[in-house]
């Protein structure tokens, strides 16, 4: 069922701001299919798409411009991991999750970093610095347990050598202002 509100061209002006003209436009034209709500995930890659993550603003206009429960918007885009619902870090840390770097305890070098940097998958450290996600294998089982922290390789890599490797990538952060 759509519904309309007694003030949406309000809403509608307020959430084109938002989005921007390309995304809202593009919102429109879901809208004006058949199924709206099935469109519900392809409008979130293109905001994720524009502004690198998807933010509570702009989750909130997808759900005025798409009239879909902002509830509903919101679950979607924390259930699928490849939506990011902060802004991404100064670095990308892809902790390899593939069989060779599992079986050698990846998921025990993933649980440091979360614990080091108080986050989870998809999410970014207080700071703005560490962004943190799983990765399939990095194509380097050699080497497993492997991260990649943008493009340079780490490994084998202990769960107790975390907190050093991050260290370095701070003070690196730091110099680089
Ligand atoms: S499984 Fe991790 S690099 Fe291949």
């Amino acid at each position: 069922m759509s519904t309309t509100t007694d003030n949406w061209p309000e809403v509608q002006r307020h959430a084109r701001e938002v989005l921007g003209a390309d995304v809202a436009d593009f919102i429109a034209e879901c809208r004006a299919g058949e199924h709206p709500e099935s469109r519900l995930i392809a409008v979130l890659h293109k905001v994720q798409d524009k502004f690198g993550y998807l933010g509570g603003d702009q989750l909130d206009a997808v759900a005025q411009l798409l009239q879909v429960p902002a509830a509903k918007v919101a679950g979607a885009a924390s259930f699928y991991h490849y939506f990011r619902l902060t802004p991404r870090g100064k670095y990308m840390i892809h902790v390899c999750l593939g069989t060779a770097c599992y079986v050698k305890g990846a998921e025990r070098v993933a649980q440091r970093f979360m614990e080091e940097l108080g986050i989870t998958w998809g999410e970014t450290s207080s700071d703005g610095v560490f962004t943190l996600e799983g990765s399939r294998c990095l194509g380097t089982c050699g080497l497993a347990p492997v991260v990649m922290i943008d493009d340079e390789v780490h490994g084998p890599i202990t769960p107790d050598e975390v907190p050093v490797l991050l260290d370095k990538y701070l003070k690196q952060a730091k110099e680089d202002g």
